[in-house]
């Protein structure tokens, strides 16, 4: 009998229909057990009643209507994993310092880690007598090094929106209708791609595979491990698919397995179909219909058969179309709903208490700080929500978007996830979102959560990923430093106990790496995100003139030149040295003398902060954008003379646009950046073809472009873009050099005389080494032709590290945009990816190679990540680059590499700890400037 599904169901036994514990149960139980051992036995003369052929078949399915999914009873008695791979050596990760994700989060355990048949074994002291049964066993001493359950990023689109990016490789979205359960994510997941491997060197082990959110249903998710699989097949990677996937008998023999469902609400679905969210939310409310329609007739027809009433009863009733939106409503599925403004996380609300489903985690969710109450009204066990740190203000739902959503949220006892939404955010950086929410209040317990245990629990796997736990699977990463610390990078990664880099790199990084990194305190502006319903004011809370000074600066870092050095700590002074300004001059770094300070001065104590320069942003369309996806906020693109015309009024071909003229100021990207030491942005005109035109460096304080210091420099340089024009590559390659040559005509032809006469740098946009080197061949021809040398700049310039001797040598100035490469397109897919993977990183290569390297961005909204940015490549460079190098790369190589000549430049002052780390908050922008010291 142990072997009928009746007994291994998951309803308690309370809720067990009162059918099983019927005679005629016993009845059709030991037949179906008869038939199980191939007894040739007549049914029609087993029984008295009139039973069809099939019913113990039927009785079956309907015993398993309402069986909820999980693992079975037993599987913590396993001792080997399903996805135990043959010739995995055991391992024991001997002195590691173990984050394990139990206790809420709370719990390190010291010792060691026994990984053996793509399982735990053991966790921290380990009895020499299970080890001595090992005679093959890997030791690896990690020396006391953090060691984590392995990432789980909950929304992903890894393998289905593949990179590079090629016509070929986008199995995101199907647009063939606004609802579509029936479709599986698993049908287009590509082996091939190149993100496996880096995000599994970032840490990442385990992904959800979502459909896009073009739909309001857009299909069926998978859960995936990255390892790349003997099979190598699409579903070798899945984890724990579900029965159905193969028809497999298993399901009969077991409980069912949790499914994954991605739905999308608001404005994705309401664009690609151009509709409204009226229309969507009743193309969801007619997929329910229908699948609740079905569910009915089942239950109905298992009411029936239960109670023997046979006659006429037909076929069980079945639509493979809506099956899985059946199990939704028989909570038996995952539901991923990407979603994120009040007015849309209500309609889903509703949706779920009219169908009475439940959701397993809000998407996206933008607002969801804002409406916790509204989430907790969801049907069924509270939706987690899985955000973002700081991707925001793309669209009007993201608008309000908040760094301290996380924090909120979890004060309001809702469950927090950190997700990649890959590839928007590479997914190798995963860990960083994470240290992003702890450093704006995430409590460290639930940050690291936030990555691991609460995704695998939502998900429905935490019965073996997600926790470090004796029987779980061997997912595991060794870690360089605490891995909330900036930069945490894995020194190993194990998945199904098998070690995933072949030849790692990686340092050990210092004592204050190792330890969870103290952060500021931002209760007031959590509190006033939540006030100011997501939009809190974001000026300066005032200017100060005359004298100011900074008192316990424990680092301060100033600009000679184009060069920053490092103060010198000659003598302390009441515990760290003094900075003295006078009108937003520095009249005094160091060891200030009392009588140097007036008496009225305002006293700031920076706590162990610094002072250093403030950063610049170059990249991203900041300052020309507000909304990016709402075009009525932004400047717009200008057109382009390579394929298109250009209008005589503006002075035809010939014409070069200013960005200048299309600035806006006070946007809140820009004033976010202001607010985090990125005080100057340079932005060139947006253009997707060859032409974009002359660059302007803005002040991201100021609040119009007729206030002081606002402008900081009319015209930078002069900006083509190579690779992104529908013309071919070489057709842009001949523009260039004809433009170089002195062919160009009206004001092209000037700012090309000016480039040409060494006056005006010329910046390309390009990411092929290919097309870098032919430009390189150019610039020799052009310098010859004139006898003078140009500037030349490359941005983006992913593969640039492939010629970084060349780009020494030519005196071609770098700008890495983004400054953590990713192979997202054909022409980008060269790139160096650091450690772990190299020793080098390609800003480390391009600067040992002698080239000006600064670091850019991509989007608006990450401006004020710069400064996390710019230290994080100092750790990556493994100590080849100082602090002070690594400043640099945000701050004078930028104005160096863009033709910006400032003759002051602002600085800027964090509390608790300096600009490049997790310690320091930015309280205050020095700015000689406008004569002021500005205090947040
Ligand atoms: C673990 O590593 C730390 C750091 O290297 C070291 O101080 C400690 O002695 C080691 N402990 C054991 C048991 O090996
Ligand atoms: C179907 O899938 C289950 C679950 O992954 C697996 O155990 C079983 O072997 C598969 N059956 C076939 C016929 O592939
Ligand atoms: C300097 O800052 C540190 C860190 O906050 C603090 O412990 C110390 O008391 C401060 N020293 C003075 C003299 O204010
Ligand atoms: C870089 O410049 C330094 C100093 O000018 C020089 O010694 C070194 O050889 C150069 N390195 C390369 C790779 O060109």
């Amino acid at each position: 009998m142990d072997k009928l599904p009746f007994h291994r169901g998951n309803a308690p036994p309370k809720r067990a229909h009162p059918f099983l514990r019927s005679p005629l149960f016993a009845v059709v139980a030991t037949l179906f057990t008869l038939g199980l051992l191939n007894v040739n036995f007549k049914w029609h003369d087993a029984r008295s009643v009139e039973l069809p052929i099939n019913a113990a078949e039927i009785l079956r399915k309907c015993s398993l209507l309402d069986a909820q999914p999980g693992p079975p009873p037993d599987f913590h008695l396993r001792t080997q994993s399903d996805r135990f791979q043959e010739g995995t050596p055991p391992t024991l990760i001997r002195n590691a310092t173990i984050w394990t994700g139990r206790v809420s989060g709370h719990e390190t355990v010291v010792g060691d880690l026994l990984l053996d048949k793509g399982i735990i074994k053991a966790v921290g002291n380990i009895a020499q007598s299970t080890l001595d049964a090992y005679d093959d066993l890997v030791v690896v001493d990690v020396k006391g090094a953090w060691v984590s359950p392995g990432i789980v990023d909950m929304h992903s689109h890894l393998g289905v929106d593949s990179v590079p990016a090629l016509k070929g490789s986008d199995d995101t979205n199907s647009l063939k209708g606004l609802v579509l359960p029936w479709l599986r994510s698993l049908d287009g997941l590509n082996t091939h791609d190149e993100a496996y491997r880096l995000s599994v060197s970032g840490g990442v082990t385990t992904s959800v595979v979502l459909p896009g959110s073009a739909d309001a249903i857009g299909g069926q998710a998978f859960v995936i491990k990255l390892r790349p699989t003997a099979e190598r097949s699409s579903s070798s990677m899945l984890l724990e698919p579900p029965f159905s996937l193969n028809n497999s008998d298993t399901e009969h023999l077991s409980r069912p397995r949790w499914r994954q469902m991605k739905h999308a609400c608001g404005e994705n679905p309401s664009r690609v179909y151009s509709g409204t969210r009226m229309d969507t939310i009743w193309a969801f409310r007619q997929g329910y219909d229908t699948a609740r329609k079905i569910k009915e007739r089942q239950d109905k027809y298992c009411a029936k058969a239960r109670a023997s009433q046979w006659d006429n009863l037909g076929e069980y009733p079945e639509d493979l179309q809506w099956e899985a939106l059946v199990d939704v409503l028989r909570g038996r599925v995952k539901v991923h709903n990407h979603c994120y403004e009040a007015t849309d996380l209500d309609g889903i609300v509703r949706l779920s208490n009219e169908f009475n489903f439940p959701i397993a985690a809000f998407h996206h969710a933008h607002e969801t700080y804002l409406v916790p109450d509204l989430i907790k009204r969801a049907y069924g066990l509270t939706p987690a929500v899985a955000l973002f740190a700081t991707n925001a203000r793309y669209k009007r739902e993201a608008y309000r978007g908040s760094e301290f959503a996380p924090r909120i949220l979890a004060d309001n006892g809702l469950r927090v996830v950190m997700k990649s939404d890959h590839p928007v955010l590479n997914s190798r950086h995963l860990i960083y979102e994470a240290q992003q929410a702890h450093y704006y209040g995430l409590p460290d317990n639930l940050a690291l959560a936030a990555v691991t245990s609460t995704p695998a629990t939502v998900i429905g796997q935490d019965h073996r990923i997600g926790f470090i736990k004796e029987g779980y699977d061997a997912d595991v990463i060794v870690w360089d430093s605490h891995p909330l610390a900036l930069g945490a990078t894995p020194k190993q990664v194990y998945i199904d106990g098998i070690a995933q880099i072949a030849s790692p790199f990686s340092v050990d990084k210092p004592a204050p790496f190792q330890e969870i990194p103290e952060t500021p305190n931002f209760d007031n502006e959590a509190k006033d995100a939540l006030k100011y319903d997501g939009l809190p004011p974001l000026e300066p809370a005032e200017d100060v003139t005359g004298f100011v000074v900074f008192t316990n600066v424990s680092s301060i870092y100033l600009r000679r030149g184009h060069t920053i050095r490092e103060v010198p700590f000659t003598a302390t002074h009441g515990g760290g040295k003094t900075v003295v300004v006078e009108n937003g001059n520095v009249v005094c770094a160091g060891d200030c003398v009392e009588a140097m300070i007036s008496p009225d001065a305002r006293r700031i104590d920076l706590e162990g902060g610094s002072i250093s320069p403030a950063l610049i942003t170059f990249g991203s369309s900041l300052g020309l954008t507000e909304i990016q996806q709402e075009a009525s906020t932004n400047d717009g693109d200008v057109a382009d003379p390579l394929t298109g015309k250009v209008p005589a009024i503006v002075g035809g071909d010939g014409s070069v646009i200013r960005a200048a003229d299309g600035i806006h100021f006070a946007g809140r990207d820009a004033l976010l950046a202001y607010r985090a030491g990125v005080t100057t942005g340079i932005v060139a005109p947006v253009s997707d073809g060859f032409l974009s035109g002359l660059s302007t460096a803005f002040s991201t304080g100021a609040a119009h472009k007729l206030a002081k210091g606002a402008v900081v420099q009319e015209v930078a340089a002069l900006h083509v873009a190579v690779g992104s024009s529908s013309a071919s590559i070489s057709t842009q390659i001949a523009a260039l050099r004809r433009l170089l040559l002195g062919n160009g005509e009206g004001d092209l032809a000037q700012r090309f005389r000016d480039v040409t006469q060494g006056k005006l740098p010329l910046v390309v946009q390009v990411h092929s080494a290919d097309v870098m080197a032919s430009i390189i061949h150019i610039k020799q021809q052009v310098e010859e032709h004139y006898g003078n040398a140009i500037k030349l700049t490359f941005t983006g310039a992913s593969e640039a590290h492939l010629l970084a001797k060349e780009i020494g040598e030519a005196g071609i100035g770098v700008i890495l945009s983004p400054s953590h490469p990713f192979p997202g397109t054909w022409e980008s897919r060269r790139i160096l990816p650091g450690p772990p993977l190299t020793q080098q990183s390609a800003i480390a290569a391009l600067h040992a190679n002698n080239v000006t390297v600064g670091i850019g961005i991509v989007e608006a909204w990450s401006a004020r990540n710069l400064r996390f940015d710019v230290g994080w490549a100092a750790l990556d460079a493994n100590g080849q680059l100082s602090k002070a190098e690594a400043l640099a790369l945000a701050s004078v190589n930028l104005e160096l590499l863009l033709g910006v000549n400032s003759e002051s430049s602002d600085l800027v002052a964090t509390k608790g700890g300096d600009l490049l780390g997790f310690g320091g908050k930015v309280i205050s922008v020095i700015s000689p400037e406008r004569a002021v010291v500005v205090l947040f």
